[in-house]
Order: structure tokens, then sequence, then C-alpha cells
């Protein structure tokens, strides 16, 4: 297996370290490059920096405790103007997520995605504090720094969720 793939892992504490810009690119490039419905090209990203945002994002979404040790945080959404039907929004940001997270391990740094969307509290919050615009979706944010975790992949393979149809 893509030894990259095989050594992501949710990391929820981080080095006091900034991350360079260069590998942030790498990540979005990641991201840009997974397939969408149509080619729609549907997602949008925001890059959070900001100490006093990192720190207050428990208040947007409960479960996000790590960005007040991450570096950056990365907002994905969904452009409705690119594509009306948000399930394949969620569908695209999945498939960006997933590539900037093992890419992210390629660069030599640690992530974890949160969930914003489907909750239409969350929704409505993120939509709020970030002043977005009513066609864009928020779906997820991703905590992205140096890890100060030592975290190991336990392989999650099991046959038995498998069937064949021949
Ligand atoms: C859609 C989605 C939403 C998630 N939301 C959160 C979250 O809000 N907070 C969090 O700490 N982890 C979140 N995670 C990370 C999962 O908890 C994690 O992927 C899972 O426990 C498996 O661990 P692993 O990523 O280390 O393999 C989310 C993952 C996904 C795919």
């Amino acid at each position: 297996m893509l030894e990259e793939l095989f050594n992501r892992v949710s990391i929820r504490h981080y080095q006091n370290r900034e991350v360079e810009q260069a590998k942030l690119e790498e990540m979005l490039r990641a991201a840009m490059n997974a397939p969408t419905a149509r080619n729609t090209q549907s997602w949008r990203f925001l890059v959070i920096t900001n100490r006093e945002t990192l720190n207050h994002m428990t208040e947007l979404q409960p479960y996000t405790g790590m960005m007040k040790e991450a570096y950056c945080a990365i907002l994905v959404m969904g452009d409705r103007n690119a594509n009306p039907v948000d399930e394949y929004l969620y569908v695209d940001a999945a498939a960006a997520i997933e590539n900037m997270l093992i890419e992210g391990v390629h660069q030599g740094l640690g992530t974890c995605w949160c969930a914003v969307g489907p909750s239409k509290e969350r929704i409505s919050k993120f939509k709020e504090y970030f002043h977005l615009k009513d066609h864009l979706l928020p779906v997820a944010v991703v905590a992205v720094g140096y890890s100060a975790e030592d975290k190991k992949r336990i392989d999650q393979y099991d046959p038995e969720k498998v069937s064949y149809y021949r």
C-alpha cells in the first residue's frame, strides 16, 4: 500500500512550529487534483492562520480542540454556483480532503479532518463568523501542523466487510 496513505492518522496535538507556505500549497494542489462530479472542481478553500480564530473554533464546532495547537486550519467549502446539488459538493470536498491529508503526510505534517456540514447549526455558525457568501457551503475544517503525537496506524483491513459479485 502507498506508505503515506497507510501512515495517515488524525493528529490532535501539534508542535508550536510554523508550517512552510510551500507545503500548504502542495496540500492544496493535491486537493485540487481530486476527481469531482462533472469536473466542476466545486471546492473552495479558506486557509486560517489567525490565532484568535483558531482558539475560537470550538465555539463554532465543539470537537475542534486541536485547532488551539494547530498551525492553521483549512476550511473546505463547496460552491453551489459550480454544482447546485449539495450531495455532490460533500462528495467532491471529501475526495479533495483525503488527497490533502495524504499529501500532508508526504510533507511530514499532521492533520485532522473535522466536520462542519451537514449540521445546519454548524453551517450557519461558520457562515456567520467568516461572512461566507450564500452560495458557499462549509463542509469541513482541517487542522494542519507538525505533529506532537507518536501515533501509529493499525491496519483496519477487514475481509468480512467485502463481498464479491461474480
Ligand atoms: C466526516 C468526518 C468528520 C470528522 N470530524 C471530526 C471532528 O469533528 N473532530 C475530530 O477530532 N475528528 C474528526 N474526524 C476524525 C475521525 O474521528 C477519525 O478519522 C477517526 O476516529 C479514525 O481515526 P484516524 O483518522 O486516525 O484513522 C472526522 C472524520 C471524518 C471523516
